[in-house]
Order: C-alpha cells, then structure tokens, then sequence
C-alpha cells in the first residue's frame, strides 16, 4: 500500500485540519554491543525492585560498573510497533514531506504530535521502543539496553531514507527527529553513531546534567510491572482467573464500570519494572498544579514499564555528537530528571541547566535550549503543552525543515 504517492489532484482549499493515521509492524535485524550485567542477579520480587534501587542510589557508588561482568553483541530480528500519519490531503499535495521520527521516554508508548501534522503539516512516525508496548519484549538486563534501542531507531529511518519502511513506501529526502527524556538521549546518541542520519533534532525533557537521575530511581518507587498491573502487564492467565471469579460469583455487575478490558496482555517477564502509582507518577513527570487531575489518572492507567538493563545503560550513550545540523533542546522549567526540579537554579553564569548540553553539540549549525514555563517533565500532560508544541514546530520551519505543499 503506498499512502504518499503524489497525484495530479487539485490543491485543498484552506488549511489542513486532520489526518490519517496506519498502525503496522516493522520488522528489523539488529545488532549492537551490549553490556553484560551478570555480578548481579535480575530483581525477580517487589524486595528485589526496592534493592536493586537502593544499589544504585547509594552516593558514591555506581552500580553499572560493579553489575558489569563484560561486554558482548546481541544480535536479533524484532518486531517494532509504529504509527504512521500524513496530513489529510497529502495525497495531493505534499510535494517534499518531512517525517518527523518521534521515540517516547521512560514510562509511556507511542504518541504523536497533533499539532506537527494538522497545523504544520509533517507526517510523522512514532513507534513503541523496543522492548516496550507493541514492539518485541526481550530479556530485561542484558538485551534491551540502550544500545540495541539506537540501532532500531537507526534502522527505522535508514528505511524512510530508503523508501523500505513498509506500508509507508516513500523514500523522505528530510527526517527529523524528537525524543522524549530516554527517548532524547537515544535522539542525540543516534546522531553520535551517525552524523549524517537526520536533518533535525529535538530533545525534549532533556539536559546532559547527570546529577539528578537517582531523583528519577528513587521516586519511581519501582515495583515489578506485572505485579503492579497483574491484568495489564501480568501474563493472560491473570485475567482469564479475574474474569473467571467474577462470572462464578455473579459479581460482573459490580465491576461493569470498569469495563475490565480483554486487551491482549502485554506479560511482561520480571525485571520490567514501573513507578508504583499516581503519587510517584506526579513527582516524576509532573508539577502541580499546572495539569488536568484526570491526565494524571490517565498518565498512570497507560503507563509502560522500564527494563533494568535501561536503567543501568542509561547513562552509558556518547558524551559527544559530531552532528551539523540544527539542535533545539525543551525542557520544562521544573523537570525533575534532568532539571532537580529547577532548570534555571544553575549556580554559574549559565542561563539555564539544559543550555549546557551545548558543549556535547560543538558542530552544529544552530543550537537553541528553551525552557516552557511552568511544566514538569511530561511536557504533553500540563495545560500549555499545545503551545510548547507549536514552539517546537516553529523551530522547525525557521531551519527550513518544513514539508512543501
Ligand atoms: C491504532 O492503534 C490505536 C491503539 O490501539 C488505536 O486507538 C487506533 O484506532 C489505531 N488506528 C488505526 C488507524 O487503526
Ligand atoms: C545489590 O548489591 C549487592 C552488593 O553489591 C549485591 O550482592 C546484590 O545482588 C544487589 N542486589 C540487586 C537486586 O541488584
Ligand atoms: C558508571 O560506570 C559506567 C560503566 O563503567 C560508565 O559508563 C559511567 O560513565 C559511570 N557513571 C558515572 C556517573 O561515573
Ligand atoms: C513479528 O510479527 C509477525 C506477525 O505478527 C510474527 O509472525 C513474527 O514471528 C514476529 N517476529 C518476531 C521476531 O517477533
Ligand atoms: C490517500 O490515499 C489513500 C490510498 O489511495 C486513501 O486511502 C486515503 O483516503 C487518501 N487520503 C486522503 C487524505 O485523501
Ligand atoms: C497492540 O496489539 C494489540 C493486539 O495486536 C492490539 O489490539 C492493540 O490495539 C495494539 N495497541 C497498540 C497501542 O498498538
Ligand atoms: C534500506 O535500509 C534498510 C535498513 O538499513 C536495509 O536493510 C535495506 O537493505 C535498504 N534497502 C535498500 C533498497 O537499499
Ligand atoms: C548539574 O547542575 C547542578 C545544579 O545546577 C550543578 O551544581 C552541577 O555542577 C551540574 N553538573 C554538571 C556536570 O554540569
Ligand atoms: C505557554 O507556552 C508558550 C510557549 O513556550 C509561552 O510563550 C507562554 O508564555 C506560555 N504561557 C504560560 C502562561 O506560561
């Protein structure tokens, strides 16, 4: 199916108000070199989540050098679960898009910008991390690390470059990318690995400050994934049990509200691990009470989890980019995980605490960090999210990165 072919179509009158959306699977073989982490053991219980964070927030130590027993490749064919969209339209009149290649954080799945396609017109491709949602689950410490996650991310635009990424069957000339927190990270690594891959980046919820990851770890108040949502991310037996109970005890009225979902379970093995519940989920990525109560609630109930092995590999991606083209870091003023809660309390001269990711981009063309006023860490959930968007968008344009209608 192509869904970008041009066609000799009339131009839309007025602007572009909505688009189309595919979901559809990627299928890539990858191989990066990963770090074994086999000095200790995967957290297999609740206690075990709780020291294993408690290993690595104790101050002076740093648990990936005494976890790591080595290194060796992993190499593997995975699925990876994508969403693609065009402005409706584009059929038509899209002459030379631009997709915008958009890789989530911790704790969250695929999304995708509204504003990127409907008001600026971009097509934009989202997709499930490895290892997370959708896309392939893997071994938690020594698979899916940060490593392997850059290279399917390398692999994915390779394929939009090359007009190979299916259902899509369009070879884009300009790729953009924007990551989100780990997603950033990726963003920024994959520009390391690869100089010449993007047109573009932007790295939201993003600085290259360190010092406040264990604020991240600690607040989380880990919990095994499928002990935490036994229906959701436990394996399916847990909630064929569930239903089973309340069909034998009459009770399937009680709990009509809830509208127990036969979504397919997402049986997560231990050693995914995610933030134990709305509390935790507010001090990690939000910051009150500039948000919806009911995005919080939402945030929780569609949360994903993390991997041990991203936990310890996190802090292990290039400390430099070789990258030319233009770079926008956005950042909430109160991030937590990369801010401490106060981007601007940076005790030097500089003006901000993501304004000194500059010195990791010393070739690019443009670089720009901007600090959206009153937000936490999950830029999408507070009231001015919209605006912040079009921030971004409008970065985009003035580096001439624009789709051309
Ligand atoms: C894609 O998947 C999402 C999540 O299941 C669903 O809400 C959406 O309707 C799907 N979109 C299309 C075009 O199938
Ligand atoms: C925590 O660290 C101790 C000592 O380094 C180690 O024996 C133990 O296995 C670690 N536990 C976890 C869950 O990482
Ligand atoms: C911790 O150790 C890892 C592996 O040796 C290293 O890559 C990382 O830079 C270290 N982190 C810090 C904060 O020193
Ligand atoms: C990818 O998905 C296809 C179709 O759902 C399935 O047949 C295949 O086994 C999957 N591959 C991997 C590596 O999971
Ligand atoms: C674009 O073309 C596809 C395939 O012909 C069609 O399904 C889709 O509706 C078209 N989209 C728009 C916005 O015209
Ligand atoms: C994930 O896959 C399941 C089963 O194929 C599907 O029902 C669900 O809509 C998908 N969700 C997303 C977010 O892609
Ligand atoms: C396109 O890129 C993908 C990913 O790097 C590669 O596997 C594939 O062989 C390429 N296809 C063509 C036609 O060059
Ligand atoms: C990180 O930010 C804190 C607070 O502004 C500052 O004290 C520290 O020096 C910064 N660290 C680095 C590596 O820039
Ligand atoms: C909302 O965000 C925009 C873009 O960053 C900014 O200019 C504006 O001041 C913000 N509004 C408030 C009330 O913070």
């Amino acid at each position: 199916m192509h869904i970008l072919s041009v066609s000799a179509l009339s131009l839309l009158a007025g602007s572009v108000v909505a688009k189309t959306c595919h979901n559809f699977t990627v299928p890539v073989s990858i191989s990066s070199r990963n770090g074994i982490f086999n000095n200790i053991a995967t957290p297999e219980t609740n206690l075990d989540a709780t020291a294993f964070v408690q290993n690595q927030t104790r101050q002076g130590q740093n648990l990936t050098a005494t976890a790591l027993s080595g290194y060796g490749t992993v190499t593997g064919k995975y699925n990876i679960s994508a969403k693609f969209c065009v402005p409706s339209g584009s059929n038509a009149t899209l002459k030379n898009p631009t997709v915008q290649v958009l890789t989530h954080g911790i704790g969250f799945d695929k999304v995708y910008i509204d504003t990127a396609v409907d008001e600026y017109g971009y097509c934009t491709l989202s997709y499930d991390r490895l290892g997370i949602g959708n896309s392939s689950h893997g071994e938690p410490k020594n698979e899916i690390q940060s490593f392997l996650e850059v290279q399917a991310l390398a692999s994915i635009t390779f394929m939009l470059r090359n007009g190979s990424l299916p259902t899509v069957n369009h070879a884009f000339s300009k790729v953009v990318h924007v990551g989100h927190s780990f997603g950033a990270a990726q963003t920024y690594a994959l520009t390391a690995m690869y100089p010449d891959i993007s047109d573009g980046i932007v790295l939201t919820g993003f600085s290259t400050n360190g010092s406040f990851v264990g604020y991240f770890g600690a607040g989380a108040d880990f919990q095994q994934a499928n002990l935490n949502q036994p229906l959701r991310f436990g394996p399916a037996s847990n909630y064929r049990t569930l239903k089973a109970f309340f069909e034998n005890y009459a009770l399937v009225d009680l709990v009509a509200p809830l509208q127990i979902a036969p979504e397919e379970s997402l049986a997560y093995v231990n050693g995914y691990l995610t933030n134990s519940n709305a509390n935790s989920q507010q001090y990690l990525f939000f910051y009150p009470p500039h948000f919806d109560t009911g995005i919080l609630y939402y945030g929780e109930q569609t949360k994903q989890p993390v991997t041990i092995g991203e936990l310890l590999t996190l802090g292990s991606l290039p400390m430099t980019s070789t990258f030319k083209g233009p770079v926008l870091v956005f950042t909430g003023s109160n991030d937590l995980p990369y801010c401490g809660g106060d981007c601007f309390n940076t005790g030097t001269s500089a003006p901000s605490i993501p304004s000194t990711a500059r010195t990791s981009f010393p070739g690019a063309s443009v670089f720009e960090a901007y600090i959206q006023p009153i937000t936490g860490h999950g830029l999408n959930f507070h009231y001015n999210a919209t605006a912040g968007y079009r921030y971004i968008q409008d970065f985009l344009m003035a580096q001439d990165l624009q789709s051309r209608r």
